[in-house]
């Protein structure tokens, strides 16, 4: 999503994970965004002024007074410039200063002027992050309607390792952009979407499964997201770094799983994508231990799994629209206008094995999509994300959307 217009105060404090502040910067500006940096004092130590203004493009302010020439740097008017006032990293010291009105630098001064959102990304170690004084620091800014963007877990600059790390800066790109999409065009809608493989255990150590990365579905999670939508993922095991904290995320194994987790929230959806590979059959048996290896063959004995978009097809609702996928090494047209049938689907999306670039793993994918209107588009090979928007686009297709 473009923030271009957009206008941003990043406060930057004293953390270790400052450094990754010039990257945030970098993605807010490549979004297209206005960024002033206000650093703290002690965000020194950290970063040097010199690369925020250069990614920025902007001078960089930390004093009330400007150094050389004197001239006051207004904090009442830089607080109502911002259309959103983000502070990342934001230190203890800064989440205890805000809290409590101490007002004695221009990052604080401005942020008791803003009269815009405040996004506050805390980055600290382990067991100053879980202290109570922390903590109850973060509710009462909670309270006055501050966003917390929760730090991640992950290993900490001490060498502890748990939550503590500022949110990752494409993490907080997705959290800004999606605050400035709550009024985009599916703002309001619930979106189910299940991705990646399922794994079906054969004994504790083995499984059958398929090469599905997840990216074509995250793709779709991502776009639904910046276009205003409550997104919850249902994802099989996969490898991809993720911000789970932008979606209501479900991480599940099997297809039973997978469906146990979609019926429990499939009547509040209004639109369910099912992007997942889901293994069409299962070892009948799991066995405890594992399997030794002796005779020269192994019989698996393999059961149907439960269909999910076919079974919560027959429960959709005059009002959900259901999208489904069909990937196809031969007889494409004709499986994926069954399959569109058959599974109750408003709209499936073709991708074919025979297509170069398309379908498992790449980061690209070409496809046929038929509505069950009769109208059908056709896409070049295109990188995933822009073969998701073409999908939701398509959404506004389907007449129980318009
Ligand atoms: O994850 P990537 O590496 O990015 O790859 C993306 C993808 C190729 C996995 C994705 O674009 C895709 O095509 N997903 C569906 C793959 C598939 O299993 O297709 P199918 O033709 O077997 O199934 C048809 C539809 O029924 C699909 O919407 C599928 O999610 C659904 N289904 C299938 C079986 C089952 N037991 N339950 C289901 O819900």
């Amino acid at each position: 999503m473009s923030l271009k217009g957009k206008k941003i105060i990043l406060g930057v404090t004293g953390s270790i994970a400052a450094y990754k502040s010039a990257v945030l910067t970098r993605l807010l500006i490549k979004a297209g965004a206005e960024v002033q940096v206000i650093m703290s004092t002690s965000a020194f130590d950290f970063i040097t002024p010199l690369t925020l203004a250069t990614l920025s493009k902007r001078p960089v302010l930390s004093q009330f007074q400007h150094d050389k020439t004197g001239i006051w740097n207004n904090h009442v008017e830089l607080g109502l410039w911002a259309d959103l006032f983000l502070v990342a990293p934001a230190s203890a010291n800064t989440l205890a200063k805000f809290a409590n009105g101490i007002c004695d630098n221009l990052l604080s001064a401005s942020y008791l002027s803003a009269r815009c959102t405040v996004m506050l990304a805390p980055a600290m170690d382990l067991d100053m992050y879980q202290h109570p004084s922390v903590l109850s620091n973060i509710e009462k800014l909670e309270t006055f309607g501050n966003v917390v963007l929760d730090a991640e877990s992950g290993e900490l600059a001490s060498g502890l390792s748990g939550r503590g790390r500022m949110m990752e800066p494409e993490h907080i790109l997705l959290k800004v952009e999606q605050f400035f999409a709550v009024k985009s065009d599916f703002s309001g809608k619930k979106v189910m979407i299940t991705m990646g493989p399922t794994q079906e255990a054969i004994d504790p150590v083995r499984y059958v499964s398929n090469h599905s990365s997840g990216k074509m579905g995250l793709a779709l999670a991502n776009a639904f997201l910046s276009r205003g939508a409550e997104v919850f993922v249902i994802s099989g095991p996969i490898s991809l770094k993720v911000p789970k904290v932008n979606f209501r995320w479900k991480d599940v194994k099997s297809a039973s799983e997978m469906y146990q987790a979609a019926v429990e929230i499939h009547e509040q959806m209004d639109i369910c994508v099912f992007a997942a590979a889901v293994a069409d059959y299962a070892p009948a048996e799991v066995s405890p231990e594992k399997i030794k290896k002796k005779d020269a063959t192994l019989s698996i004995n393999l059961v149907k799994n439960v269909d999910i978009a076919a079974k919560l097809g027959s429960k959709k609702k005059q009002n959900q629209v259901h999208i489904g996928f069909a990937l196809e090494t031969e007889k494409e047209e004709e499986n994926a206008q069954r399959k569109l049938s058959e599974k109750n689907f408003d709209m499936i999306v073709l991708n074919s094995m025979k297509d170069q670039g398309a379908g498992f793993q790449f980061d690209t994918n070409k496809v046929h999509i038929f509505h069950r209107s009769g109208l059908t588009v056709q896409s070049e090979i295109a990188p995933k994300k822009q073969i998701a928007n073409l999908i939701i686009d398509q959404i506004k297709n389907i007449p129980v959307w318009v």
